[in-house]
């Protein structure tokens, strides 16, 4: 699953989508990880969708990212913002790919 320490041990490389990147990213394959305050391991997600279908206020858009292995597309968290931190992507998500700092 998703390193929870991720900001710690991960380097920010910039931003997509006015989400925080976290690296290393090596396109197609690497994609690191997307969001600060709910953040999603790229290279984890297998576009399950759970999360997108059932967050209560619509953290989540799909973004298309061909040829990575896992999947061709990926949830950005456009609106972690607005997260209200009931935890449920975190528990649903097959692949344990989400991680939301609710301290
Ligand atoms: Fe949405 Fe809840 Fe996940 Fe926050 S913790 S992104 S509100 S499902
Ligand atoms: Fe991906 Fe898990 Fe959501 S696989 S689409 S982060 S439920």
């Amino acid at each position: 699953g998703i390193d929870p320490n991720f900001d710690a041990n991960r380097e920010n490389v910039g931003e997509e989508n006015g989400v925080a990147v976290w690296g290393p990213v090596d396109p197609p394959e690497k994609l690191g990880i997307h969001g600060t305050h709910v953040a999603v391991d790229y290279d984890i997600c297998v576009a399950d969708g759970a999360c997108l279908e059932n967050c209560p206020v619509d953290v989540f858009t799909w973004v298309d990212t061909p040829d990575h292995p896992e999947s061709e597309r990926k949830v950005e968290p456009t609106r972690e913002d607005q997260c209200i931190d009931c935890m449920l992507c975190v528990d649903i998500c097959p692949v344990d790919a989400i991680d939301v700092d609710a301290s």
